[in-house]
C-alpha cells in the first residue's frame, strides 16, 4: 500500500568530520543536484516511505530484521551504511552449495512479530540451525550515488570486464547476469556485496520482504518462519501488503540520492597516484558514466564510485556463499565513495582500520595488497589520505 507519509524537508543534516586536522564540513543525504520540483517532491515521498516504520497493520513479519530501511541505512544520514550486520547460513556438501531455504536460509529474520505488536500468535525469530556449516555476516552498505550505477548501461560493465580481461594481468571481473523480475531475463547484477541484484527498483522490493516481511506484486510470498510453511496460517496480514506504489517510491528515493562530496587535500591527491601506481584502480575504478535517461540528473553523468562493480575472486576474503553466478570466493569490487563515513570494513565489518582492510585482500588482489605492505610508511599515510577524502 502507498502509505500517506510526511515530507521531511531537513533532509540532510550537516556533519563535520576531522580529516587531516582540517574541520570540514559536508553534506550527504542530499538529492542530486538539477533536479526538478517534482522529482524533489518524489524524492522526499521516497524518503519518507524509507524512514516510515512499518506495523502489523502494514504487513511488517511475521520474521523480519528491522521495522524500516533506514533502522539499517542511517550513516551519516538517512540512506547511508551502518554496523548492522544481517546473517546467513548455508551449508556446503561435497563442493555442493545449499542455501537452506528449507530451514528458512539463507538470510536469516532476527526478529519476529508477538502480542506487543497486536499480533495474536507469538512467532519466533529465525536462529542458525544445526545443520548449517556456514555462517556469514554482512554489514549494512550505502546507498549514496547508486542512481547513477543503476542508470549506467549492462554493455558498459560488459565492455569493462572485456577491457579487464585484455589487460592480461590475472586481475579480470566478471559481471554476475542475476534474474531481473520486471524485464524477465538475466541482467547485469549490480548491487549487493555480491553484485547479485540488478536494479534499486528489485532490491527495494526484495529488500521489503526479506528484511522487513512486507509482501509485494513482484515478491507476493511470505518468508516461512525457519522453512516452516505451517505457521503462515497465523500470519496477521496475509496477501499483498503493499499494492506496489511503496517500490516505486523507494527506488525515486535511492535513485535520486546524490553521491557523498569528497573531501580533498594535497595528501590525498598524492595519495590517489600511490592508489594508481599500486593498481587498486584495476578492480575500484575512479570514472564511470550513465547513460541516457529521462531524468537530466542523471542522462549521461560521469560519477567516481572507485568500483568496476563486477566480480572478483578475492580467495580467502570470499564468503563462502553463491548467488546468482557467483562462486563463493567472488565478491563484487566495493565502491569506495564515502568510505570516510564507514567505521567497519569489508563484507562483514572485520576491519576496524584501512590497513587491515587493505591487507586482508587477497586471491585476484594480493599482488596490490603485497605492495601496498611494502610501501614506506609516509606513502601508506598518503594512500589512507586519499580514502579518507572519499
Ligand atoms: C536489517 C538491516 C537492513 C534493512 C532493514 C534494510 N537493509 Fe538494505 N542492506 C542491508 C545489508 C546488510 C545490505 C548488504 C546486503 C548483501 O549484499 O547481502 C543492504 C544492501 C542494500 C542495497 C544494495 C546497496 C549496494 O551497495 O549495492 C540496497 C539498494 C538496499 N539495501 C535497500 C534497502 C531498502 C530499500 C530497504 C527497505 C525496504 C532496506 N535496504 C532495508 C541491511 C538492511
Ligand atoms: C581484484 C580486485 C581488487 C583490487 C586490485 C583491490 N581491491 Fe579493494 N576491494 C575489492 C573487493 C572485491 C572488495 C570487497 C571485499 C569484501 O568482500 O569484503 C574490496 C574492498 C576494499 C576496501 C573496503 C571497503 C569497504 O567498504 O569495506 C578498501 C578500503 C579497499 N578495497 C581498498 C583497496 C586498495 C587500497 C587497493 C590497492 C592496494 C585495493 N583495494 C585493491 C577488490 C579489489
Amino acid at each position: 500500500m502507498r502509505r500517506f507519509t510526511i515530507a521531511f524537508f531537513c533532509v540532510a543534516f550537516s556533519i563535520t568530520i576531522d580529516a587531516q586536522q582540517r574541520r570540514r564540513t559536508v553534506d550527504v543525504g542530499q538529492p542530486l543536484p538539477g533536479l526538478t520540483a517534482a522529482q524533489r517532491a518524489g524524492f522526499a515521498d521516497g524518503l519518507g516511505e524509507f524512514t516510515d516504520i512499518d506495523t502489523v497493520d502494514d504487513g511488517l513479519g511475521p520474521v523480519f530484521n528491522e521495522r524500516s530501511c533506514a533502522a539499517c541505512h542511517t550513516t551519516p544520514a538517512v540512506g547511508g551504511g551502518s554496523t548492522r550486520m544481517v546473517t546467513r547460513f548455508a551449508r556446503r556438501v561435497g563442493g555442493v552449495f545449499d542455501p537452506l531455504t528449507a530451514l528458512g536460509g539463507s538470510l536469516i529474520q532476527d526478529h519476529a512479530i508477538g502480542a506487543t505488536d497486536g499480533s495474536p500468535h507469538t512467532f519466533s525469530p529465525e536462529t542458525v540451525p544445526p545443520m548449517a556449516t556456514m555462517v556469514v555476516h554482512r554489514r549494512t552498505t550505502p546507498l549514496f550515488g547508486l542512481g547513477l550505477v543503476d542508470a549506467t548501461p549492462d554493455a558498459d560493465f560488459v565492455t569493462l570486464a572485456q577491457m579487464e580481461l585484455e589487460r592480461g594481468d590475472g586481475v579480470a571481473g566478471r559481471v554476475n547476469f542475476v534474474d531481473n523480475i520486471r524485464a524477465g531475463m538475466k541482467t547485469a547484477g549490480k548491487f549487493g556485496w555480491k553484485a547479485q541484484v540488478p536494479t534499486l527498483f528489485q532490491f527495494a522490493g526484495d529488500a521489503y520482504l526479506n528484511e522487513m516481511g512486507i509482501t509485494t506484486p513482484d515478491f507476493p510470498n511470505e518468508n516461512c518462519p525457519q522453512g516452516n510453511c505451517a505457521e503462515l496460517t497465523f500470519n496477521p496480514a496475509p496477501g499483498i501488503n503493499d499494492d506496489g506504489g511503496g517500490p516505486i517510491a523507494l527506488n525515486d528515493f535511492m535513485s535520486m540520492l546524490a553521491p557523498p562530496p569528497r573531501a580533498q587535500s594535497r595528501d590525498s591527491k598524492d595519495g590517489e597516484q600511490i592508489f594508481e601506481r599500486l593498481g587498486c584502480d584495476s578492480c575500484h575504478v575512479p570514472t564511470l558514466h550513465t547513460g541516457s535517461s529521462v531524468n537530466a540528473a542523471l542522462d549521461h553523468k560521469p560519477y567516481h564510485p572507485y568500483s568496476d562493480f563486477l566480480l572478483h575472486d578475492m580467495g580467502s576474503l570470499g564468503d563462502g556463499l553463491e548467488m546468482g553466478s557467483s562462486t563463493g570466493s567472488e565478491m563484487r569490487t566495493a565502491p569506495l565513495w564515502g568510505l570516510r563515513f564507514v567505521t567497519a570494513y569489508l563484507h562483514d565489518g572485520r576491519a576496524t582500520t584501512l590497513d587491515q582492510a587493505i591487507l586482508a585482500h587477497d586471491g585476484q588482489a594480493r599482488a596490490a595488497r603485497d605492495r601496498f605492505a611494502a610501501l614506506a610508511a609516509n606513502l601508506k599515510a598518503k594512500l589512507i589520505a586519499f580514502l579518507q577524502s572519499l
